[in-house]
């Protein structure tokens, strides 16, 4: 009797998890921590959410933001959870070609397995959307896909997120800005080939995608601003001194920071005051 009880425990414990079985509703809000929508929906009044179109100039080239919505032809109605939550963690395509890192997966590979369920549960629920995505236009040798692979040698490690031993907020913190939020992939500076320099991690860059410099978020910087400053930036968009953010990080706040529950952006915050603090590089 007890033999069959431990050997019924067992079987479910290294059962594998339900597939199918996400909730989209949180899906929803994940997609929000994510910035989906900003990357895979035009830049112009009235488009289609999630059906892409959307331009992202790096100095590489031109990416569009694919349509995600789940259209058989046009987006991914074919795929199954497991495509999708392959394409988060390993940056791969159901046909097994690399995705160019543009699709910051090198922070979606922290995505958990739940998370990943739910983001895919939400995906499900969107209305399907005939656009077809549209090609990347890229400079040699940067649109040779293969090329991807030795790139993920030298940057890419797999996650998913491990909550180093640390409290549940500051975890919560780090998943959020790491992996679902990836912040870091424009506010930690990029070598000459794209690779994030993690010994600089969120000390900000020179030159961010555009050109522009995007500030240092570790608290080298940050403690100009006290907690009530910085919620007020990342909910409203307006800086202490009254300027209004640019456009780039506008759009995360609007998207994204505005979006998070109260105690995940308190969470966010805490985590970039625990940063180590590492001063602005010389220009
Ligand atoms: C910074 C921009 C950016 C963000 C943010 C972003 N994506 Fe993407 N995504 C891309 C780009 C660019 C591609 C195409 C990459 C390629 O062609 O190699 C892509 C590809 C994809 C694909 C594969 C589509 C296909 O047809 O193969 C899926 C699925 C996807 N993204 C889902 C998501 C989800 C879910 C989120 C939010 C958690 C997200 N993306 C956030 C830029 C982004
Ligand atoms: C697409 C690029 C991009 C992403 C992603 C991004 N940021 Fe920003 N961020 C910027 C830019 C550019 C600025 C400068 C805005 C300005 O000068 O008005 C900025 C400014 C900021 C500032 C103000 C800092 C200061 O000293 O002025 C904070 C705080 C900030 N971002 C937090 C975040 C957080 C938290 C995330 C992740 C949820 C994030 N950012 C993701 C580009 C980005």
């Amino acid at each position: 009797m007890a033999g069959l009880f431990i050997f019924a425990a067992l079987c479910c414990a290294l059962a594998p998890p339900a597939l199918g079985k996400g909730d989209a509703k949180r899906g929803a809000y994940l997609a929000k921590a994510g910035g989906c929508a900003g990357c895979h929906t035009e830049g112009k009044k009235g488009a289609v959410p999630y059906a892409g179109g959307r331009e992202l100039k790096t100095p590489f080239g031109t990416f569009y933001g694919p349509n995600i919505t789940p259209h058989a032809e046009a987006g991914v109605g074919r795929w199954s959870e497991t495509d999708f939550m392959r394409a988060l963690r390993s940056g791969l395509r159901p046909d097994g070609a690399h995705y160019f890192p543009a699709f910051p997966y090198t922070s979606f590979t922290g995505i958990t397995d739940a998370d990943a369920r739910d983001l895919w549960a939400f995906i499900r629920s969107i209305p399907p959307d005939s656009r077809a995505s549209r090609p990347h236009q890229l400079s040699f040798p940067f649109n040779l896909r293969y090329l991807v692979r030795f790139w993920k040698w030298l940057y890419f490690s797999p996650g998913p997120f491990a909550a180093a031993a640390r409290t549940a907020t500051l975890s919560r913190g780090a998943y959020l800005v790491g992996a679902l939020g990836h912040c870091g992939e424009c506010h930690t500076p990029r070598d000459f080939v794209g690779g994030l320099k993690r010994d600089r991690l969120l000390a900000g860059a020179a030159k961010g995608a555009d050109g522009k410099s995007v500030p240092n978020l570790t608290p080298a910087k940050l403690t100009k601003w006290d907690d009530n400053e910085l919620k007020e930036f990342l909910v409203v968009g307006i800086t202490p001194d009254g300027d209004v953010a640019a456009e780039t990080m506008g759009e995360v706040i609007r998207n994204t920071t505005s979006q998070l529950t109260p105690e995940d952006l308190s969470a966010l915050i805490a985590y970039l005051r625990s940063l180590p603090a590492l001063a602005d590089k010389p220009r």
